[in-house]
């Protein structure tokens, strides 16, 4: 039993943060982001009669940290009675460095699991599993423009736009590398039962998801970027009034945002969006790709710059 498969890490334009059901990972809110195309997941899974456990191999190197997450999942796809498994995955990009590696990771775990055993799920049923893994990584397994919706026991995920209908650009500034001070899981459970805006965040989102549809289906993108930036700022108020307060942020982040906001005031069609992370993730046209990028790249304590189109869904190889 042996299988191959790729995914792409997606960024949220309108965010999920919070859980309604912390047992089955099942997200408070709804959400909306965009898949990736130049970042991705390579991910192997094979059984071997010589194993008598799981093996994980990130970037060819044994990881011990991440392991029992992907054995849960793979025991969500194929069943607790399985036979141990090699998982080996190799990235093009940092990881958990809020890039979304967890998304296309497990994105690319369910893909690969299920083709290995040939149960041949569909796309609804592997982006469920794949959200129970992490939320943000059931929208990995479609192109494009993607919807999640909370629908009270489930998630169901669907595409509103592909990849190649509105070809927009990401630029991500990276503004620090390593591992994010504290993961999404834990930091999503503080803000819901200590920061005084959660209740409202929840309130609010739905109104946000509709104007971001329908910005999104009439291709209108200064709509989109005024309720993405919005739908950002407001979760990480969310996270900084919780106890102890979230942030995410260092004095890059805020050049950054700086940076995207001066270009605005020239008419260059671009806004940020910032993850549980400290990187700052600008969408734009493709006109206005290379002067983002420049800019980006000349602001104070940015490391690295990362550009991407938009790309499709998880798939085998
Ligand atoms: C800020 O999907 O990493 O990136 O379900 O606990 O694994 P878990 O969380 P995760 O959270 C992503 C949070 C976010 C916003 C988003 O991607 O929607």
């Amino acid at each position: 039993m042996r299988a191959k498969s790729q995914a792409q890490p997606n960024i949220a334009l309108i965010k999920y943060w919070g859980k309604s059901d912390l047992a089955r990972n099942l997200p408070a809110v709804g959400s909306i982001s965009i898949t990736l195309d130049d970042l991705y997941t390579m991910m192997c899974v094979e059984s071997d009669a010589s194993l008598a456990a799981d093996v994980l191999m990130i970037n060819g190197r044994e990881d011990v940290a991440l392991l029992p997450r992907v054995s849960r999942c793979l025991d969500a796809v194929l069943g607790g009675d399985r036979e141990p498994l090699r998982v080996q995955s190799e990235y093009n990009f940092p990881m958990a460095a809020g890039l979304a590696s967890s998304a296309s990771a497990f994105a690319a775990l369910v893909v690969a699991a299920d083709a290995a055993a040939g149960t041949g799920r569909a796309t609804a049923e592997l982006a469920s599993l794949a959200g129970a893994a992490s939320g943000s990584a059931a929208r990995s397994l479609y192109g494009g423009f993607v919807e999640l919706e909370n629908t009270g026991d489930d998630v169901a995920v669907s595409s509103i736009c592909g990849a190649s209908e509105w070809p927009l650009r990401v630029v991500a500034a990276i503004t620090e590398l390593g591992p994010k001070s504290v993961g999404s899981t834990e930091a999503m459970e503080i803000s819901r039962k200590t920061s005084p805006f959660y209740s409202r965040w929840i309130e609010q989102q739905a109104g946000d998801l509709a104007v971001a549809r329908e910005a999104i289906e009439s291709r209108d993108f200064r709509t989109l970027a005024t309720v993405a930036e919005h739908n950002c700022l407001k979760m990480h108020s969310v996270m900084w009034a919780s106890r102890p307060p979230l942030s995410y942020w260092n004095s890059a982040t805020l050049e950054c945002m700086e940076t995207v906001r001066g270009l605005q005031a020239k008419g260059v069609d671009v806004f940020f969006t910032i993850d549980a992370g400290p990187q700052v993730k600008a969408v734009c046209t493709p006109e206005a790709e290379e002067q983002v990028a420049e800019a980006l790249r000349s602001t104070a304590g940015v490391k690295e710059i990362l550009q991407s189109g938009l790309g499709e869904g998880a798939r085998a190889l």
